[in-house]
């Protein structure tokens, strides 16, 4: 199958840049990388600039050499220089009309497999045992699946793990809590304990006013520990209870595949660890503490700061978990990792992969990354909490834009005196959730982002019931005229006479190089932001160009266009995890 437009073009510039310099291994790939560029063309090629400087020749002279030799005939208009060293490049029209007759009726779009697939494991939502899923959870649950469905696409193997909070000294006062008010937990019997949260919430206050109450609760940690029978039986009821109260929330998420490998997993690997770091030589005991230092790390004070393997009372920690995992996961022939996990956690991760690094525990050509996001703030810019200034439940926060949704639905059937639709809960909840998912992904993961239902439900905007509106609206065009199921004849000539038909085409034909970069980068906000130039170019284009009134064969050369947009809006909403409505 056929290279998207930029791979294709990297080629022949970094052909044009041999045969003009001659090899240059050392020369990093990034400078002979063309980029896609509106404002200049279709793309330009910055490499002369860099070139310039690294050769120490004018700009100029270096794009307008590059410029004689690159062979892009057939693909590109005469390359264009212009001030000061930039070669434009604009693809043909008659290319690009041949590459959107391609994808007419492909519901592969014309994507290839990338060149060098990964295997990936992607470390997203991580919800703690009985304790509430918050907002934290519902980002990271959000980007990390639409991530994993990215990478899937374009080939990667890719195995998604939820390394649940499930073990730690918590569940010490937990169980002994439970030992009282349900001693049948875990034993046949139900459990009569309400909410996990609700016996956190008790079992905490206990453990701080009663000190005879936190002598027994370390005592059921060492029992977990040891696996004495009753602590494991009703440690395993809480795991089962919290799974099936997340399983509500990813049931309405549509999450699928997530494999529950949580934290309680890597018990058994924790003092081998341990025990190689100090075989390597970087453990320093502090205050009976194993400990390595690293590099660069330093507190508050600006003294160094370690990463504690191992406390003084031979517990382990948060990172000795993660170091184990991090090994596991590597063994098992990942060569990209990455961590979906709040900003504040930076440091942490941080840490522990330069720890790994330290003990060689991360070969060459594998990648680790921590997938950094802000908070959720409320409207007043503030956390995100509810008015008596609790943690916002998710599936209340979920079941509130379904609700806000239908509300929507049922309003707009009064205004135009239609009788409410029969799938009104289905519209609600892919409306409601695709709008949760869409404010959260169209966002640069990096910032902190005001949650709003308002903004995120509107029909206007860059928002999911924009897109999820012009997808319908295509539908039904393409539905009166009889190409709901794809073009009624196997090819289509398309033409792009008009300057919005091309610029719709060129949208089209470069979605493979969105998601090698939502791929590479991790940043699914650029995937919606193509689908929200795609969805403006397709309004553009339909006000100025009319499909079903004008004669063949530009009718089937527009519907071509308006099929392949559906598709692309469709397939593009899928990777973020959003579903799309033949009506709305
Ligand atoms: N349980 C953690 C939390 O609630 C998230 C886990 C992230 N993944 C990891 N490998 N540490 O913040």
């Amino acid at each position: 199958m056929a290279l998207t437009p930029l791979r294709l073009l990297e080629h022949r510039v970094a052909q044009g840049l041999h045969d003009v310099f001659g090899p240059m291994p050392s020369l990093p790939e990034v400078l002979v990388q063309p980029t896609r560029d509106p404002r200049h063309g279709d793309y330009t090629c910055p490499a002369p600039m860099a070139l310039a400087r690294r050769l120490r020749r004018p700009p100029d002279e270096l794009a307008l050499r590059l410029a004689a030799v690159l062979d892009v005939t057939g693909i590109c208009e005469a390359p264009e220089v212009v001030a000061p060293g930039f070669v434009n490049l604009r693809l043909r029209d008659d290319w690009l009309a041949r590459r959107v007759g391609d994808l007419v009726g492909d519901e592969a779009l014309g994507l290839t497999p990338a060149p060098r697939p990964a295997t990936l494991v992607i470390d997203y939502s991580g919800p703690n045992v009985a304790k509430e899923m918050h907002v934290g959870h519902l980002r990271s649950t959000i980007i990390g699946d639409c991530l994993a469905n990215v990478a899937e696409r374009r080939g990667d193997t890719v195995e998604r793990v939820s390394h649940l909070g499930d073990w730690g000294t918590q569940f010490g006062m937990l169980i002994a809590h439970l030992d009282e008010v349900a001693p049948g937990a875990g034993h046949g019997e139900p459990i009569a304990i309400g909410d996990v949260v609700t016996l956190y919430r008790e079992a905490s206050a206990r453990f701080r006013a009663d000190p005879a109450f936190a002598e027994v609760a370390r005592r059921r940690v060492v029992d977990l520990q040891s696996g004495e029978p009753r602590a494991t039986a009703a440690w395993r009821s809480l795991v089962e209870l919290s799974a099936a109260e997340n399983r509500a929330v990813y049931d309405l998420l549509g999450v699928k595949g997530l494999v529950e490998r949580g934290e309680s997993t890597y018990q058994p690997l924790l003092a081998g660890v341990v025990a190689d770091l100090e075989a390597a030589g970087l453990v320093v005991v502090d205050d009976g503490a194993k400990c390595v230092f690293v590099d660069g790390f330093t507190n508050s004070e600006g003294d160094p700061l370690p990463l504690i393997v191992q406390k003084a009372d031979g517990g382990y920690n948060y990172a000795t978990t993660d170091l184990a995992a991090l090994r596991a996961r590597i063994e098992g022939g990942a060569d990209r990792l990455a961590y979906v996990a709040d900003a504040g956690q930076s440091q942490h991760f941080q840490m522990v992969f330069a720890v790994a690094r330290m003990a060689g525990w991360i070969p060459a050509g594998v990648e680790v990354a921590h997938v950094a996001f802000g908070l959720v703030l409320g409207e007043g810019g503030q956390r995100l909490r509810t008015r008596a200034g609790h943690n916002v439940r998710l599936a209340d926060l979920l079941g509130e834009a379904v609700e806000r949704a239908r509300a929507f639905v049922v309003e707009r059937a009064a205004e135009r005196q239609e009788s409410v639709p029969d799938e009104v809960d289905e519209v609600a909840r892919v409306v409601g959730v695709g709008a949760v998912k869409y404010a959260d992904l169209s966002q640069n993961r990096n910032s902190n982002y005001v949650f709003s239902f308002d903004r995120m439900l509107s029909l206007k905007g860059n928002t999911a019931p924009y897109l999820q509106y012009a997808y319908a609206r295509i539908r039904s065009i393409l539905r009166e005229a009889g190409w709901a199921g794809g073009p009624p004849e196997g090819t289509v000539a398309v033409s792009l006479d008009e300057p919005q038909e091309r610029a719709l085409a060129l949208d089209l034909v470069t979605l493979g190089d969105v998601i090698e970069r939502v791929a590479e980068e991790y940043l699914p906000n650029h995937l919606c932001a193509h689908l929200y130039d795609l969805a403006q170019a397709y309004h553009a284009f339909y006000e100025r160009c009319p499909v079903l009134r004008v004669d063949e064969p530009l009718r089937s050369s527009r519907l071509a266009l308006c099929q392949v947009t559906a598709t692309t809006l469709r397939q593009g909403l899928a990777l973020l995890g959003i579903e799309v409505l033949e009506r709305i």
